[in-house]
């Protein structure tokens, strides 16, 4: 696995009545939430992502579903499924990342530790390799 990318075990409450997981910004994530967004209704075939940010960490949960989330340092290059909602995948910043094989009613959870900012953004793959890694 690339370095400081990390899968974090989120508690899971059993239940009969139905599972139950939760996260505390202090106990399960290594920064300060500042967004959360999710993507849903992805069409078979559709790749999200393609891009690197500058500053934003993120924690990524298939809440529903299964994806698959692919990194890229310059140097390796990971593919981690996603499909269980008690699993969060930390991204660190400045990796190229992507997402994709999405299963049909797939729902990607994203926290991320800054707000929206376009410049954050290298969406250029030969820009990241030159100038970012
Ligand atoms: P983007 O992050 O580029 O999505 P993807 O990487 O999956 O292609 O975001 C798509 C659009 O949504 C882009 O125009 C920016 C906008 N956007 C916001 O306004 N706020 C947000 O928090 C996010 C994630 C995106």
């Amino acid at each position: 696995m690339i370095k400081n990318v990390k899968i974090i075990d989120l508690p899971k409450i059993e239940d009969p009545r139905g599972n139950l997981t939760f996260i505390e910004e202090s106990n399960q994530i290594p920064f300060c939430i500042q967004r959360v967004y999710w993507i849903y209704d992805v069409p078979g075939g559709q790749v999200r992502g393609g891009h690197a940010f500058k500053e934003q960490q993120e924690l990524i949960v298939a809440l529903s579903g299964s994806f698959d989330v692919v990194l890229d340092d310059g140097k390796e290059k990971d593919t981690i499924p996603l499909n269980r909602s008690y699993y969060g995948l930390y991204v660190p910043k400045g990796l190229w990342r992507q997402m994709q094989n999405f299963s049909t009613n797939s729902l990607a959870l994203v926290l991320s530790s800054t707000e929206f900012n376009e410049y954050d953004y290298i969406r250029d793959y030969k820009e990241y390799i030159e100038s970012y890694t």
